[in-house]
């Protein structure tokens, strides 16, 4: 690893601190991620051909990050003492998920090491309540919510919810949930107290229902500097609670893509984030906006970059956090991501010498003999509802890519 250059903040030269007060970071610095999803993973693969090396610290041996990047460090990733530790070694750290405990990014900032986001950034958005407090008291657009920390806040936020008109009301915990965990709809007050005994009688963000239109998601770069770059805007398909489809480009007016547009990079603004910021959106019957939540790393979304877009999302985070130019992201060919959950590989029975963990792999023939299909597989264990990987169909228009997608899947589960 390389040994850390003096941050600014600890220079002696004055001069040099007024010149480059967020120094860039070049390869071949290595940047440490924490957590080993597949975020972790496609991180390091641009961090490794953008020529930065990596450590990736994460729980376990075969996390699908540790195959790609160049260290691995089996511990606990959110744990200060294990942060400490590295810190000096790194030149920049940076989060593939909200579970890292913002106190070992902090543990990182205090000895002066680049930390993207940073610990104060990470404690928003992990914890529902202080994001979409935030939101409101920044005036960046949301919908009706309350903070409910007992059973009689639950039973009032539900009734004045309700009484504003609100047909449901969907409760989330207000922190650890994700892909719809942690969530339980509410149709009348009478079903409150349930709810809050289901969800484990854990702090809360009750939220009326928005009865949107589409569900679109903007994601920006933001640099040490302040400058911030906006990559395409892309239409989202939820099932179940699970992102099913990305479009790119989304399809929406030119008017709600430009509001869309400048709710994430104000939204960037206020927070000060460093590196990607996605933004989850609700569109409106009226063309409106509101923020449905947001993540301070790449984004399931983001994915339909890897094949169609001039710069991936991994690509721009990478640069974000050590301080590279953020061009702006171009459309290369409309594009859609489709991901692909454990329910599509069938439980096999003996199993096989090739079976992963009791399960067949569907049949990818049927997909990849189509040339403008790419399948991206993160080398996960499968189960029902977890991200398995994805596929990315490009094509002339992102209805023509969005058929061919529709198509593949449906061979897919018809091969199983
Ligand atoms: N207030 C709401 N009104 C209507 N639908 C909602 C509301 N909040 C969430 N949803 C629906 O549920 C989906 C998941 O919600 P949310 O993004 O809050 O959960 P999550 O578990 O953090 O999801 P993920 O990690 O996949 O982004 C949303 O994309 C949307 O389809
Ligand atoms: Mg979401």
């Amino acid at each position: 690893m390389q040994p850390r250059a003096a941050p600014a903040s600890q220079s002696h030269d004055p001069a040099m601190k007024k010149i480059s007060p967020s120094p860039v970071i070049r390869p071949p610095a290595t940047i440490a991620i924490l957590g080993g999803g597949q975020l972790g993973s496609m991180l390091a693969q641009a961090a490794g051909h953008m020529g930065y090396r990596t450590l990736c610290i994460s729980a376990n041996e075969d996390d699908p990050a540790a195959r790609w990047a160049d260290h691995h460090l089996i511990a606990d990733p959110g744990d200060a003492n294990v942060i400490s530790r590295i810190a000096a070694d790194v030149q920049v750290i940076t989060v593939e998920t909200e579970s890292i405990e913002p106190a070992a990014l902090a543990a990182a900032e205090a000895i002066g090491t680049r930390v993207a986001p940073s610990s104060h950034v990470q404690t928003i958005v992990r914890d529902r309540r202080l994001e979409k407090g935030f939101l409101a008291a920044n005036h960046l657009a949301v919908g009706a919510f309350r903070v409910v920390e007992s059973a009689a806040q639950m039973q009032q936020a539900s009734v004045e919810l309700f009484a504003d008109g609100t047909t449901e009301i969907l409760a989330k915990t207000a922190r650890g949930g994700y892909d719809g965990k942690g969530q339980r709809w509410i149709r009348t007050p009478s079903q409150a107290d349930a709810a809050w005994q289901a969800l484990g009688q854990v702090p809360l963000v009750v939220e009326a229902k928005v009865d949107f239109v589409g569900e679109i998601s903007v994601i920006v770069a933001r640099s040490p500097d302040g400058t911030i770059s906006a990559l395409p805007v892309f239409g989202n398909e939820h099932r179940h609670g699970i992102l099913f489809q990305t479009r790119m480009p989304a399809d929406v007016s030119e008017h709600t893509s430009r509001a869309a547009v400048d709710l994430a990079r104000r939204t960037a603004e206020h927070l000060k984030v460093v590196g990607l910021l996605a933004v989850e959106m609700f569109v409106l019957s009226d063309g409106r906006v509101l923020v449905n939540e947001m993540a301070a790393r790449p984004h399931n979304s983001g994915h339909v970059t890897l094949r169609a877009a001039s710069r991936s999302q991994f690509e721009m985070h990478i640069a974000a956090i050590c301080g590279l130019p953020l061009p702006e992201v171009e459309i290369l060919r409309p594009a859609v991501m489709t991901n692909l959950l454990g329910d599509l590989w069938p439980v096999e029975s003996p199993p096989a010498a090739t079976s992963v963990g009791g399960h067949r792999h569907p049949d990818w023939a049927t997909v990849l003999a189509d040339g403008r299909a790419t399948l991206h597989l993160y080398g996960k264990t499968p189960r029902p509802g977890r991200k398995m990987g994805h596929l990315i169909h490009t094509g002339t228009s992102a209805e023509e890519a969005l058929a061919s997608a529709n198509a593949a899947f449906a061979r897919l589960k018809t091969h199983q």
